[in-house]
């Protein structure tokens, strides 16, 4: 059972439906990150049959301990339920000295469902931008492409390099754009990815304790008083990518995604979905 404490707040979540990811710095002991890396050399970590709880995947290995920290399961439970399905997996080993990187493309093509799956990257050792992390680029989730199609995009204004120390844990929305940078350095680069399906309906999984306190915070900025805008906020904020056309348009996506999983018919930022929905008969 999943703790309360350990489960994401609304911001988190606001934050994972405006950008398409949420980072973890730091959040795996070392200890499991030197197993999970030894396990990787040996060729100990096997996944399962796709479709299998994720609770009866990997016993006796260092991706379980990962998997079972209470943050972790919080996580997990916050976005796609207490045991969602294991989709599949994917050990990301890069040999030193690379010539190349991987081009930005979406993993998922064919997948057009408001209900996500989201992707775990785990980072087991520290990440300097010369050993090329995991590059992903924040509000690109929506945008659904066809696999390596966007691979001549380079250098997106925002993109965000997964420079990190070791036990950094990244969770993907599955439309997000993103690709492996090249290893610049002398050294093996390790990242461990699983992707997981909900199997629970999306809706309030996550610590909504601060809503009510958001939606207020809201309604003061409204009335002219200085409030943080929390959710409301969140979901208003431009990527550097967004030109002003593209950006009311992800804004749209953001407020349909937040109805869902909230059940919150009403909800807008400012007028945008609202006014969409002004269809005199
Ligand atoms: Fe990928």
């Amino acid at each position: 059972m999943t703790l309360k404490q350990h489960l994401l707040d609304s911001r988190q979540m606001a934050a994972f439906v405006a950008r398409g990811f949420l980072r973890f710095d730091e959040l795996v002991p070392d200890a499991i990150n030197k197993r999970v890396m030894r396990e990787i050399d040996e060729d100990a970590i096997q996944g399962a049959p796709a479709a299998t709880p994720l609770s009866q995947c990997y016993h006796g290995t260092g991706i379980r301990e990962m998997l079972d920290l209470p943050q972790v399961q919080g996580l997990i439970h916050s976005l796609v339920g207490e045991d969602p399905l294991f989709d599949h997996d994917a050990i990301h080993v890069r040999e030193p000295n690379q010539g190349r990187a991987q081009g930005l493309h979406a993993d998922s093509i064919i997948d057009l469902r408001t209900h996500f799956d989201i992707q775990i990257m785990y980072f087991p050792h520290e990440v300097p931008l010369e050993m090329g992390g995991t590059l992903v680029l924040p509000g690109s989730h929506f945008r659904k492409v066809n696999e390596m199609d966007i691979a001549a995009y380079q250098n997106m204004r925002g993109q965000v390099p997964m420079v990190c120390k070791a036990g950094s844990i990244l969770v993907l929305h599955h439309g997000i754009w993103h690709c492996g940078r090249q290893n610049q350095t002398d050294r093996r680069r390790y990242m461990f990815k699983v992707r997981l399906n909900p199997v629970v309906r999306q809706l309030r999984l996550w610590n909504t304790d601060d809503l009510d306190d958001d939606y207020r915070a809201h309604r003061e900025i409204f009335a002219g008083r200085d409030a943080d805008g929390g959710v409301q906020d969140i979901l208003s904020r431009m990527e550097p990518w967004f030109e002003a056309a593209s950006g009311r348009l992800e804004i749209v996506n953001r407020v349909k995604l937040w109805r869902f999983l909230t059940g919150d018919e009403d909800f807008d930022v400012h007028y945008w979905v609202t006014r969409l929905e002004n269809v005199p008969a």
